[in-house]
């Protein structure tokens, strides 16, 4: 008899997800039908979308959602052998039952030296976002300055480099001076503490004082509302994330961004990765290209240990993370 342990949601977030908004509880899984397999998560991942996402997809008592890299340990499947990894959205647990429906095998050229994480990181739904969002809606060219948010982060950080290797000047901001020095090594061109500039709009002029072509949007809010006057004549904008506005409970009114829009004449456009998905072995393909070639660095913020779950997962929000925040169970 396999003991599954799961994180579950005990009420709705208000505001800044809290430690005891989570109950880590105790199943006991079933034998396996014909067609049916047995699954241990072996890394867990923790995502901003978890947050906004919890409100519409889960009621209370429901096992937090989220994706893990898990292993086939029992199998009634002969298309999913024992042994074999799979990329799951099983949610907040340590064992699951699944019939092999949604779950993604590792791609098949995954080197032996690179961790399996990646497949929640660099190589799996952040470096696909990064990879689209930028290069399908900003379109970047040789020559044109970048800027991205949150850039220290799991997506953050490889759209700045990916905006290198296609020759762009790239601007970073991210929340702590450690964050700064992290995008520095990363090959960013300049980066700034949006936390401690005493104006936004006089750091991005800084940073480029001819404005911006490309704007990747992890953040929205305030920053986004000071970003947006500093671009360029038909520069365009991926609006990624709005991390700055999960917690809220009121949407923020905020300077109208219409005119700038219109007299910059700015093309903006939302993305969500999961539209790309029938794309992302061609993504992940290159993606892994790039990190043997040493172009393309990776960094991951580890939480030990399953139970430290919700924590690794508040202070993710909080900013403690460089890079991919994972859970190891
Ligand atoms: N559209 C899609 O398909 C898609 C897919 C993946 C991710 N995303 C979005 O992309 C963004 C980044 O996701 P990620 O997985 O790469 O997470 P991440 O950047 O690794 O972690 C989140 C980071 O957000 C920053 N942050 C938190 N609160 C903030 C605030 N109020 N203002 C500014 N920054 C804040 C923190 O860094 P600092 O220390 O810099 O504050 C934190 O480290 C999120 O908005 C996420 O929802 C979208």
């Amino acid at each position: 008899m396999v003991v599954a342990k799961s994180w579950t949601m005990v009420r709705h977030f208000e505001g800044a997800p809290k430690p005891e908004d989570f109950k880590l509880v105790n199943t006991e899984l079933p034998s396996l039908k014909d067609g049916e397999l047995l699954l241990e998560s072996e890394f867990l991942s923790v995502d901003p979308y978890i947050r906004p996402y919890s409100k519409e997809k889960l009621k209370e008592g429901d096992i937090i959602l989220g994706s893990q890299v898990a292993r086939v340990v029992e199998s009634n499947n002969a298309a999913f052998p024992v042994g074999g990894y799979y990329v799951a959205y099983a949610g907040w647990t340590t064992h699951f039952i699944s019939d092999g429906t949604g779950l993604d095998a590792l791609p098949s050229n995954w080197p032996d030296n690179l961790p399996r994480s990646l497949a929640l990181g660099a190589v799996g739904m952040p470096g696909v976002t990064a990879y689209y969002g930028l290069l399908e809606i900003c379109k970047p060219k040789e020559g044109d300055v970048l800027l991205v948010n949150a850039a220290a982060g799991a997506v953050g950080s490889l759209v700045g480099q990916i905006g290198k290797i296609k020759g762009c000047k790239v601007v970073g901001s991210a929340g702590s001076d450690e964050k700064l020095t992290f995008l520095k090594e990363i090959g960013f061109d300049e980066a700034f503490n949006y936390k401690t500039v005493s104006s936004l709009a006089e750091a991005l002029k800084t940073a480029s004082p001819e404005g911006y072509d490309c704007y990747f949007d992890n953040v929205g809010g305030k920053f986004s509302d000071a970003a947006l006057q500093q671009m360029k004549d038909f520069g365009r904008i991926t609006v990624c994330g709005a991390i700055s506005q999960y917690n809220d409970s009121v949407p923020p009114s905020g300077p109208y961004i219409q005119p700038y829009i219109l007299f910059k004449q700015l093309l903006m456009q939302g993305f969500l990765v999961w539209t790309w998905k029938n794309r992302y072995p061609e993504a992940q393909k290159q993606l892994l290209q790039w990190i043997a070639e040493g172009k393309l660095k990776y960094h991951e913020h580890i939480t030990n240990g399953f139970e430290n779950m919700p924590a690794g997962f508040i202070g993710m929000l909080k900013g403690e993370n460089v890079g991919k925040a994972i859970i190891i169970v």
